[in-house]
């Protein structure tokens, strides 16, 4: 037995097969209920006592190597196979799959596409931002919440270096560095310390706005932003302003459009209000406009601030943030025809 195994390993080293039948037949031949290493098993009950631990051993590396060979010669097969098919020069292009753009670029691009048409340029800035950029600059006091470690993500346990909260922070960047007349929006991620669920994420997207010029009023944030709504949601949506709070704009407002899925009769996605919340707005404070070297004597502005994903649920019908970071095909290819 020993002298077979040892010829029957050799041979196997040696083994080659040009095509997948050839293999199949040598796997017959050694391994199947008749093949030969299956038949040395069977004579195994005749091999005496004292070497049947070692001729175990043996015969079981014996099977082993012969697996192993034929799976190895397998996969070349396969392997060649997928060669020559990549090598046809006359196969179709027409399979080839066309990736399609992600929902939240849709999204970005359609709110950039319908401020250009009211002039807006786009601006961007830092994601890694300091406390004077995304709270102080803009009028948020020392005890604010949002400066809260439960919100805010600091980078190295240094209070001042954070991961920014919301784009506003580049409406600081951009008045401290250009002269009205300034129209511009400042797409982009943001970061909050949140527990991540179906409605919250620990980053997300906006899109900020800021108008300042000469007699800038709150008439013409209304105008914009109903422009904006219609364009988005339909030529019928409406809007509704109602009164807020953020330490930046004053006065300030949140703004409603009609349920874009009820029409306003009341749906589940409404909460049977008729109304969906879409953005936060407001005429700068003339604090924020000093402390970015603007005159508040001479200019006004406005601002306004949405999230990415809540457009894009309300566009899409789209309800569990998570589908937006999980780069799953099957939801990425639905917006394939979107663009
Ligand atoms: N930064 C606010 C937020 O993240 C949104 C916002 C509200 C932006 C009012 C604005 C604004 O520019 O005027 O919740």
């Amino acid at each position: 037995m020993r002298t077979k195994i040892a010829q029957l390993r050799a041979e196997i080293e040696a083994l080659t097969a040009s095509n997948a039948e050839e293999l199949e037949k040598l796997r017959i031949r050694l391994l199947s209920k008749k093949g030969e290493i299956t038949s040395l098993f069977n004579d195994f009950r005749n091999v005496a006592n004292e070497e049947k631990r070692e001729m175990g051993v043996l015969l079981n590396e014996l099977k082993q190597a012969a697996q192993e060979k034929i799976n190895t010669l397998k996969e070349s097969f396969a392997k060649r196979q997928e060669d020559n098919t990549v090598g046809d020069l006359t196969r179709s292009a027409l399979p080839l799959k066309i990736g399609s753009r992600h929902p939240l670029s849709l999204v970005k691009h359609e709110i950039a596409a319908i401020f250009s048409r009211l002039g807006f340029s786009i601006a961007e800035g830092p994601e890694i931002e300091d406390d004077w950029h995304v709270f102080t600059a803009l009028n948020f006091p020392l005890e604010h919440p949002a400066r809260d470690m439960q919100d805010t993500f600091f980078v190295e346990r240094n209070p001042d270096i954070l991961l920014r909260t919301h784009t506003s922070s580049v409406q600081v960047r951009v008045m401290e560095n250009r002269k009205p007349p300034i129209r511009l929006i400042f797409p982009g991620r943001v970061y909050r310390n949140e527990a991540i669920s179906y409605r919250a994420h620990c980053f997300f997207h906006q899109v900020e706005g800021l108008y300042i010029d000469r007699e800038v009023s709150f008439a013409d944030l209304k105008q914009a932003l109903l422009y904006f709504a219609r364009e988005m949601f339909g030529s019928e949506t409406r809007i509704r302003l109602r009164p807020s709070y953020f330490p930046f704009t004053e006065p300030s407002a949140e703004m409603d459009i009609s349920c874009n899925i009820c029409h306003g009769k009341g749906c589940a996605f409404c909460k049977h209000s008729g109304w969906v919340e879409i953005l936060g707005c407001g005429m700068v404070d003339p604090n924020v406009l000093k402390n970015c070297g603007i005159d508040p004597e001479q200019y006004s502005g406005y601002a306004f601030g949405m999230g990415v994903e809540r457009i894009a649920n309300l566009k899409y019908r789209t309800k569990d943030l998570r589908l937006f970071s999980e780069n799953d095909i099957r939801f990425l290819e639905q917006f394939r025809a979107a663009f």
